[in-house]
């Protein structure tokens, strides 16, 4: 076993009590990275548009998935914000302020850079792992300027979403907070903001929507697959949403709004 992989070794060991029950929900477990890792892999060498074809270290994007969930996980999203306050008390004069968003990035950057401590990474290397991870919730991607590993780590993150898999993960991770629909006014979705999200349905269509927002029509093409049977599925999910509340099934207006300039694709007629 090289010290690389002795690294990897000891920090799956390190993050996997962190990441699923009771710190995480099941589906952010570490079989979440493990898929990843996997797609994001798969995406390597797709053109990018820009002149440009992905690439990236396979180590950094490892090292990236495994810490691109610390700061949602129960445990480690404390001490990511301990983290940052620690960091604000030592480097900022008296009268500085930082909000808690702002702490949190510096928690998360603290807290990767220790995490990777004995990696043997160079600080490039770790810059682009810090980054990955702080940025890869991010709205847009910035095809000119983003590292390698931050686009794949998005790719990945997004697609792992779109399958049958994503579609318990979504049930599993918002169980607790959302109800599965809006008896009264199931369809015309509303805001797809975490933290706004109200119904299971609604938190699909945020998904829906990663489609569009996937960096180039070859992630797109990669997506595709599980995404017809998630089309599929919510088609499906409607029919049996709309008998159960007795209203007109809207379905696909709600697709078409989500997708834009892909419906076509997916259309049923
Ligand atoms: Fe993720």
């Amino acid at each position: 076993m090289t010290n690389r992989e002795k690294f990897f070794a000891e920090l799956e060991k390190k993050l996997a009590p962190h990441y699923g029950p009771p710190n995480y929900s099941a589906g952010n477990d570490i079989d979440h990275i493990r898929r990843v890792i996997q797609i994001a892999e798969s995406a390597r060498g797709i053109d990018l548009n820009h002149n440009r074809v992905l690439d990236f270290d396979s180590d950094e994007l490892r090292a990236a998935a495994l810490l691109h969930e610390m700061d949602r996980s129960k445990s480690l999203g404390k001490r990511v914000l301990r983290s940052g306050k620690k960091w604000a008390k030592n480097h900022l004069s008296q009268g500085e302020f930082l909000n808690e968003k702002a702490l949190r990035k510096i928690g998360i950057r603290q807290m990767v850079l220790y995490y990777l401590r004995g990696s043997g990474f160079s600080t490039e290397a770790k810059t682009r792992i810090v980054n990955a991870v702080i940025e890869h919730p991010k709205f847009a991607d910035d095809l000119e300027n983003d590292s390698g590993v931050l686009i794949a780590l998005r790719i990945g993150d997004k697609i792992d979403r779109m399958g049958p898999l994503g579609l318990i993960s979504a049930a599993a991770h918002r169980g607790g907070s959302a109800s599965l629909y809006d008896f009264n006014h199931p369809f015309g979705y509303g805001s797809t903001e975490e933290g706004r999200l109200k119904t299971i349905y609604d938190d699909h269509f945020r998904v829906f929507e990663w489609y569009a927002m996937l960096p180039c029509n070859a992630a797109r093409r990669l997506a595709k697959p599980r995404f017809l049977i998630r089309i599929f599925f919510m088609r499906e999910l409607a029919k049996e949403i709309a008998s159960a509340s007795g209203v007109k099934n809207r379905v696909e207006e709600d697709l078409r709004k989500a997708l834009g300039m892909y419906y076509e694709e997916f259309c049923s007629e």
